[in-house]
């Protein structure tokens, strides 16, 4: 349930060139629209590539929001200097709302098939999982879309690895 008075950060990882951000967009404007509740919203677009940089700043300029796009790598712990800038996102955010994004990434990035076993390594969305329940002050909702690959197995697979780290998280 949204309140006017609620900041939220949506940050959308591997999320060039704003498909699942440009969706939260709607989503808030559509909320704006049957419930009056006009969400203050600052987004967040983590990648390691810059290719889709120049797209993302027309989907910024069209939807007149701003888009931080920024590097990071999800095959990297949170700890990694390449993921500081999510660190210091949390670390100034303390007490805010993040809804983390993570369309169309899971399977290609962080899971693979060996013998009919998920295979992951260390990776952020563990340590953004970790985070968010260990930490009393991060208030985190993750919304894990994924189509399935051939090569990783089905959407199931997903649910699996994060269903395992809920069991396993170290709190
Ligand atoms: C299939 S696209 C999905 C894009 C978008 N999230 C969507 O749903 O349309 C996967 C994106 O994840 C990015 N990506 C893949 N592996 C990544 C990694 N290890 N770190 C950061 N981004 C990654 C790719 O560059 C690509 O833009």
């Amino acid at each position: 349930m949204l309140t006017s008075s609620e900041q939220i950060n949506v940050c959308s990882f591997g999320g060039g060139p704003g498909n699942d951000l440009f969706g939260s967009m709607l989503a808030f404007e559509l909320a704006k629209n049957n419930t009056g509740v006009i969400a203050n919203v600052n987004y967040n677009l983590f990648e390691w590539i810059d290719t889709w940089r120049p797209i993302v700043e027309h989907v910024s300029t069209l939807s007149g929001k701003n888009i931080n796009y920024q590097h990071a790598d999800l095959q990297k712990p949170l700890r990694d200097g390449e993921n500081d800038c999510i660190s210091d996102l949390l670390k100034s955010r303390v007490g805010e709302s993040f809804l983390f994004l993570f369309s169309f990434v899971v399977l290609e990035s962080l899971v693979s098939r060996q013998d009919g076993k998920i295979r992951h390594s260390e990776n952020l969305l563990f340590d953004l999982l970790d985070e968010s329940f260990c930490n009393p002050g991060i208030d985190a909702k993750f919304l894990i879309l994924d189509a399935g690959k051939g090569m990783c197995g089905s959407l199931r697979a997903t649910e699996d690895f994060v269903q395992e780290r809920n069991f396993r998280t170290k709190c």
